[in-house]
């Protein structure tokens, strides 16, 4: 199949998503945490990263206990953030720089302090009770079923004053809502309109493939691969409470509304194999989600044999279903991908991530190189950390700490006298934005070298993949072509010099190792290689 030519693409196709993490990114209040006037004064960097879009995690008004994922008002803005206001001028400033604008839209669960849940807490006669998703006690008494919440222990929680138990798949205030219920799609569909009409481009979903539940409440089966120092929730396997065919229903509905107001967008949070995984965009006849996070470089170990095997096969898998690819590094729910490749093979991942057909998604700090900060446990937030202290990599702490401007106190996040809501990397006097910019070697430029090539050369945005057969069991080769145009990327994932043989020739447009070398010269250890043919 021909792809169109990349001026044909739409922005979420062509452009790369950069994820901002609004607690971290540039406290301008001064207590700590980041906020919505931060970003806006920090939005011509992000411009300068060459990056189509910027996607905020939650800013709604929450208690916090998720850090925002517990939204207890979805037309708000949280005072800890800032004000609508105060998105406005984000907004503005966003599109004055010409970036388009993504929210975090949490369909799945809403926090225990929301006024829906308050008002179904009222007892079994309340309008909004069944909003919520409420079994009574097994019979003899107990939780009604064996489902887990994501984050430990069970996913029932017993409201003392009516009997019932109501569903949480993460925290009890996180209670899970009843998508069956018409008025919750009609109320959850007009907060999409609402950020819509507030020039919003488009949203990243929360757990998307979470929304249904089987009705017959049944125990899910026991994991037989299950072993002691794996998170409890993978003590059962998932086949009632993930990818329930009503699912998909809902996400119809969504996209219908998106379809409403024209060139918006959304990317669902799913964690699932290539074939569910691409079932969540539809057909195009029928068009769902216009990507489905694929997270699959994340889950898959740092192995190019592994990692060529499974962008073949994804690559494939998303022709075959017309949906568009896409490739994520990182978020705030896993480790620095610094830290998980080791730092001889950051560039490589980077370079990867960004020369793979496909829109890549990135998250903040990672065009710097920031790396996991160990948080101890006594100044452990993250709840998934907290409720699981026998799995010491639960903690999503490591991957959320303040971003990193420059060598003065507080790097730059907050002014000097604040307390940021995590510690600094200790590494951040030295690895930091403004250090970074007075350094053409440094990872920064190099990221920009990247999103400079895909602007210069339309066969890296649009063109089609091919992998070549490299000879090598470490390095991973493949071409992009469109038209007259071939670029291909050649990946050293080992520590060995490699002869190039047939993949070799052409013109070098870029290496890691930040020199040029001919084109066919051997690929130096660890090193990332882009050449024009
Ligand atoms: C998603 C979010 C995660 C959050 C969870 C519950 O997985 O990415 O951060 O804790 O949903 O909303």
């Amino acid at each position: 199949m021909t792809q169109p030519p990349s001026g044909e693409l739409k922005w979420w196709q062509r452009g790369i998503i950069y994820q901002i993490y609004p607690r971290s990114f540039q406290d301008a209040s001064g207590d700590g945490v980041g906020d919505l006037r931060g970003i806006t004064r920090r939005l011509p960097y992000v411009a300068s990263l060459g990056v189509e879009a910027v996607w905020l995690s939650p800013i709604f008004t929450s208690p916090m206990r998720d850090f925002g994922y517990d939204v207890a008002d979805y037309v708000d803005i949280d005072p800890l953030f800032g004000t609508l206001e105060d998105f406005d001028a984000l907004v503005s400033e966003a599109r004055r720089l010409g970036l388009k604008v993504m929210l975090d839209y949490v369909p799945n669960h809403t926090s225990s302090d929301h006024a829906w849940f308050r008002d179904a807490l009222t007892g079994r006669g309340s309008a909004k009770r069944d909003w919520y998703v409420w079994r009574d006690p097994a019979p003899g008494g107990g939780l009604p079923n064996n489902w887990k919440s994501h984050f430990g222990g069970p996913a029932w929680t017993l409201d003392e004053a009516s009997g019932q138990y109501y569903l949480h798949q993460f925290l009890p205030s996180q209670p899970d809502l009843n998508w069956a219920n018409p008025e919750v799609q009609t109320a959850l569909l007009d907060v999409l309109r609402f950020w819509m009409r507030r020039g919003v481009d488009g949203f990243r979903v929360d757990v998307l493939n979470l929304l249904a539940e089987d009705e017959r409440f049944l125990d899910e089966p026991l994991n037989p691969e299950w072993r002691p120092g794996m998170i409890e929730y993978n003590q059962t396997l998932h086949v009632y409470t993930n990818d329930q065919p009503a699912t998909l229903d809902y996400v119809r509905m969504m996209r219908g509304v998106l379809d409403e107001f024209g060139d918006r967008m959304m990317v669902g949070e799913i964690y699932l194999p290539v074939e569910r995984l691409l079932r969540y965009s539809g057909t195009p006849q029928q068009p769902l989600a216009h990507l489905p996070f694929n997270f699959h470089l994340i889950l898959l170990p740092w192995d190019a044999g592994q990692v060529r095997a499974f962008v073949d096969e994804y690559d494939a898998a998303c022709r075959e279903a017309h949906s568009w690819p896409n490739w994520v590094l990182g978020n705030h729910d896993q480790h620095r991908f610094k830290t998980r490749v080791g730092a001889p093979q950051y560039r490589v991942a980077q370079t990867l991530l960004l020369t793979l057909r496909g829109t890549p998604t990135v998250y903040y700090g990672d065009e710097i190189g920031m790396e996991n900060v160990p948080v101890p446990f006594d100044q452990m937030v993250d709840p998934a950390g907290l409720q699981q202290p026998d799995v010491p990599s639960a903690s999503r702490d490591p991957e959320r700490t303040p971003m990193q401007w420059d060598a003065s106190p507080n790097a730059g996040f907050a002014p000097a006298d604040a307390t940021p809501w995590l510690p600094l990397a200790q590494d951040f006097a030295r690895v930091n934005v403004q250090a970074q910019e007075a350094d053409p070697d440094s990872d920064l430029h190099y990221f920009r070298a990247l999103t400079r090539l895909r602007r210069e050369h339309p066969a890296l945005v649009g063109g089609d993949y091919r992998p070549h057969e490299s000879g090598h069991p470490n390095v991973f080769a493949f071409g992009r072509t469109q038209g007259e145009e071939q670029v291909t990327v050649l990946l050293n994932f080992g520590a060995e010099t490699r002869e190039l043989g047939e993949t070799a020739g052409g013109e070098t447009l870029l290496s890691s190792l930040g020199d040029r070398p001919a084109a066919d010269a051997p690929l130096r250890p660890h090193e990332a290689r882009v050449v024009r043919r």
